[in-house]
């Protein structure tokens, strides 16, 4: 194994314990969701008549829910794919895996991620860097692709992560023709993704002309990827780091990125209960997607910790549904919106206008 390899294989490690041990959730900046009022329509629902379905990547899912990609890599995290497979199998909802640097740079590796290999049924998104995807062949992300029957391929932007990271690939220049030619060939749809920083309006413009399938918010307000970079790094003192609280804030990146872009679009970034999926979902969200909470759930009780987890989110959203007078999932994308406070402001300021109703 060569050095690289080994630094991509720790890495991978390392971010999963920072995540489990520290606290580098954003402290400043939220998802804004508080800013959100959903406006019930009266309408009586039972709980348990809440069809809560929803599509994903054009296949039935049980909820407008999905687990973002974390890992794989090293024989020690890769029971993390397979604990999290397990789980969403039986739940039928789709899950990512972690950047696959680590198995192109070693083969061996695949078998971290290839959670289909026990769980066929899963539907799975692969994960590369958009800064990869300007060093690698084709071929290799083709590869890597196939070699775990991925349904689809994340491409994660980061460029905040890469400039806090110590190692980190800090150029993205000619990334959007990289992505666009790997969109164009690899035979999957495509989703461009961020990990905290989140998608504004401009970049989902360029991405509304090409073959780009999906948009992925990760917007701030949930895990803060330059908090964990400054903190293996040995930084964690620069609490001041001028990008610690930077990013556009999870509901306002959905606004935006729904401005431009009308193919699928998803919200991850601070996702943490059923109202905030419920708020996504009625601000043109299609589904919401969760990272650390997951892995937290993994670390306590397994496949099983994170069945619970999931499992319990859905019903509460179906509670949620039913208290506001929707019964399926469409009926939750028209509810009547209201915008308050901070978002109210960001959304006036940078579309000019508020495309919801004024809270009074
Ligand atoms: C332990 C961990 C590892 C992650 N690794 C990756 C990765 O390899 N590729 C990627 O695109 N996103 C990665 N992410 C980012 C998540 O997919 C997600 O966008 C981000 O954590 C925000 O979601 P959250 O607030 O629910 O955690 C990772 C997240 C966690 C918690």
């Amino acid at each position: 194994m060569d050095s690289e390899s080994k630094v991509t294989k720790s890495r991978k490690i390392e971010h999963v314990n920072i995540v489990l041990t520290q606290d580098v959730q954003y402290k400043r900046i939220t998802s804004m969701f508080n800013d959100v009022e959903l406006v019930p329509t009266g309408k009586e629902v039972d709980p348990a008549s809440v069809d809560t379905r929803s599509t994903f990547l054009e296949s039935e899912i049980s909820a407008p829910l999905f687990v973002s990609g974390m890992t794989g890599g090293d024989e020690r995290v890769g029971k993390i794919n397979y604990d999290i497979a397990a789980a969403v199998s039986e739940l039928h909802l789709p899950m990512g895996v972690g950047s696959q640097r680590a198995m192109i740079e070693d083969k061996e590796m695949a078998k971290t991620y290839a959670v289909k290999s026990e769980y066929p049924d899963v539907l799975l998104m692969g994960n590369i860097g958009a800064a990869q995807v300007l060093k690698y062949k084709i071929d290799d992300i083709s590869g890597m692709v196939s070699a775990i029957e991925a349904d689809a391929l994340c491409i994660h932007t980061n460029p905040a992560q890469e400039v806090a990271q110590r190692e980190g690939d800090i150029s993205f220049k000619g990334a959007f023709s990289a992505i666009c030619k790997i969109s164009d060939s690899i035979g999957v749809k495509t989703i461009v993704k961020e990990v905290g920083n989140g998608i504004s309006k401009e970049v989902a413009k360029r991405f509304a002309g090409t073959s780009v399938y999906g948009i992925d918010t990760g917007g701030a307000g949930g895990t803060n990827w330059v908090a964990i970079e400054l903190y293996r790094a040995g930084n964690a003192h620069l609490y001041k780091h001028i990008f610690r609280e930077w990013g556009i804030p999870t509901a306002q990146s959905l606004i935006e990125a729904r401005s431009e872009f009308k193919r699928m679009l998803t919200a991850t970034g601070g996702i943490r209960s059923a109202s905030d999926i419920a708020k996504a979902v009625a601000l043109g969200a299609d589904a919401c997607g969760i990272a650390a909470p997951v892995v937290q759930a993994q670390s306590r009780n397994g496949s099983k910790g994170v069945y619970e987890y999931l499992s319990s989110l859905s019903s509460e959203l179906r509670k949620e549904m039913a208290r506001l007078g929707v019964s399926n999932v469409r009926e939750l994308a028209h509810l009547e919106t209201v915008l308050k406070g901070q978002l109210k402001d960001a959304v006036a300021q940078r579309l000019g206008s508020v495309p919801f109703t004024e809270y009074l």
